[in-house]
C-alpha cells in the first residue's frame, strides 16, 4: 500500500514541528513498510510571499488528491497588514471549506507524568482522556442573516444567525457515535435546548440517530453551561463528547488547558466519509499557532505535532497500534524527564525540538 500525506508545514514554527514527523514517517518506511509517501507544499504567511495566496488551487488540488493533510500553522506579525481574504488564516479556512471538513475532534488526554503541573488537582485529571467533538461548519459562525443594521435613530443592531439542518446534525451525530464505539461506548450531546430552539433539534436528531442506529452504545445529555462545569469540576465522567460549532469551541479551549500545555494538544478535522472507498477527506493539526515568539530557535514542542501525526495513523489509515505505540512512544519519553522548555518540570532534562522528536522516534 502507499499512503499520500501532504505536509503542509505554514509559517513560524510550522516547519520545525513538522521536520519531526518527517523523521517519523521516514522510520515507518524504514521499519514496517509503511508506505509513506509525502509531499511538502507552501501555506499561509510563505504561500502569500512565494505564490500570491495563502493557499494555491496547485497545493489545494495536493490536498484533495492525498488521503491526508498535516497542518502545521500559519500567521505571523509579518503579515499583519495583508488583505483580509489573502491572509494566512485563509488558507487554513480554505482548506476546511474545499475539503467539508465538518468534524473537529480535541482529545484532552493527562499524560501521567505531567499530571502534576495542571492547575488541577492531580486525582481529577490524572488518566483523562475525553475526546470534544465539534461540528465545525455550520452553526452561529455561518448562520445568515449575518449583519450589523443600522436602526437611523443612533442605534445599530448586531445579527448572527444559528442554523442547523437535519443532516448537519445526523452527520455529527454519526461521527461521534462511530468514534464513541472505537473508545469506551458512551456519547454526551451538549446544547442548550432550553432557550434555543436550535439545542431543541440538535437534542431531537441526535437523540433518533442513537434510537435507530446506535442504540448499544450510551448517549447522555447535558446542557452546555453545566456541561462547562462538569468538564472542570469531574471530566472523566466523559468519552465522546458532541456539540455545536460555538459550544465546541468554548468547551474544547476549556477541556484543552486541563491537560496542559499548548504545545501538547492534538487535533483532527474530518470530511464525509466516500461512499465508494469509505475513507475521509481529513487534516490533522496542532491546536497552537505559529509562535512567532519562538520561532526559528529550536525550542518548540513538537508533541503537538507528533500526537497530531498519531491521530492521523488512526483515523486516516486504521493504523491502530502503531497509534497507540507513538502515543506510547510520547508518554515514555515524558515520563523519562525529556522536556521542551513550555513543560519543563523540576528534576527534568530540557531539550530542543529535534532532540525531542529524536527522542520520540527511538523509542
Ligand atoms: P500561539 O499558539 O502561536 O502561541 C501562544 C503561546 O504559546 C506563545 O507564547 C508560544 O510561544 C507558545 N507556544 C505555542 N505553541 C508552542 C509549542 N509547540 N511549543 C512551545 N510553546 C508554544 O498563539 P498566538 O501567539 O496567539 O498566535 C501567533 C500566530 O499564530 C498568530 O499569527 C495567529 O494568528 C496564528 N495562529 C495560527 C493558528 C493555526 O495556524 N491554526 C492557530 C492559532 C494562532
Ligand atoms: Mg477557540
Amino acid at each position: 500500500t502507499t499512503r499520500k500525506l501532504l505536509l503542509l508545514p505554514g509559517d513560524g514554527i510550522g516547519p520545525e514541528t513538522t521536520a519531526q514527523v518527517e523523521k517519523l514517517t521516514a522510520l515507518m518506511n524504514e521499519t514496517v513498510g509503511a508506505g509513506f509517501e509525502t509531499e511538502t507544499a507552501l501555506v499561509g504567511g510563505c504561500a502569500y510571499d512565494a505564490e500570491g495566496a495563502p493557499i494555491s488551487d496547485a497545493t489545494m488540488g495536493l490536498a484533495m488528491a492525498s488521503d491526508a493533510v498535516l497542518f502545521g500553522a500559519v500567521g505571523g506579525p509579518k503579515w499583519d497588514g495583508v488583505d483580509y481574504d489573502k491572509r494566512p488564516e485563509a488558507g487554513l479556512l480554505r482548506l476546511r471549506k474545499d475539503m467539508e471538513l465538518f468534524a473537529n475532534l480535541r482529545p484532552a488526554i493527562c499524560y501521567p507524568a505531567l499530571a502534576g503541573s495542571s492547575s488541577l488537582k492531580r486525582e481529577v485529571i490524572e488518566g483523562l482522556d475525553i475526546l470534544i467533538l465539534r461540528e465545525l461548519t455550520g452553526g452561529v459562525y455561518f448562520g445568515e442573516p449575518k449583519e450589523i443594521i443600522d436602526l437611523g435613530n443612533g442605534q445599530k443592531r448586531a445579527i448572527d444567525t444559528q442554523v442547523y439542518d437535519t443532516y448537519e446534525i445526523e452527520r455529527i451525530a454519526r461521527a461521534a457515535f462511530d468514534l464513541a464505539r472505537t473508545r469506551r461506548g458512551k456519547v454526551t450531546s451538549m446544547e442548550k435546548r432550553n432557550v434555543m430552539k436550535s439545542g431543541l433539534y440538535w437534542n431531537e436528531v441526535v437523540t433518533r440517530i442513537h434510537r435507530e442506529e446506535y442504540a448499544d452504545l450510551e448517549l447522555e445529555h447535558m446542557l452546555a453551561d453545566a456541561g462547562g462545569m462538569q468538564l472542570v469540576r469531574a471530566p472523566k465522567q466523559f468519552d465522546v463528547i458532541v456539540t455545536d460549532n460555538l459550544f465546541g469551541d468554548m468547551l474544547s479551549d476549556i477541556a484543552a488547558m486541563l491537560t496542559g500545555s499548548l504545545g501538547m494538544l492534538p487535533s483532527a478535522s474530518l470530511g464525509a466519509a466516500d461512499e465508494k472507498t469509505g475513507t475521509r477527506r481529513a487534516l490533522y493539526e496542532p491546536v497552537h499557532g505559529s509562535a512567532p515568539d519562538i520561532a526559528g530557535k529550536g525550542v518548540a514542542n513538537p508533541l503537538a505535532m507528533i500526537a497530531s501525526f498519531a491521530m492521523c495513523l488512526r483515523y486516516s489509515f486504521q493504523m491502530v497500534a502503531e497509534a497507540d505505540a507513538l502515543e506510547g512512544a510520547v508518554a515514555d519519553v515524558l515520563e523519562s524527564g525529556v522536556r521542551t522548555g513550555d513543560i519543563m518540570g523540576e528534576g527534568c532534562r530540557q531539550v530542543g525540538t529535534e532532540e525531542m522528536g529524536d527522542a520520540v522516534a527511538a523509542r
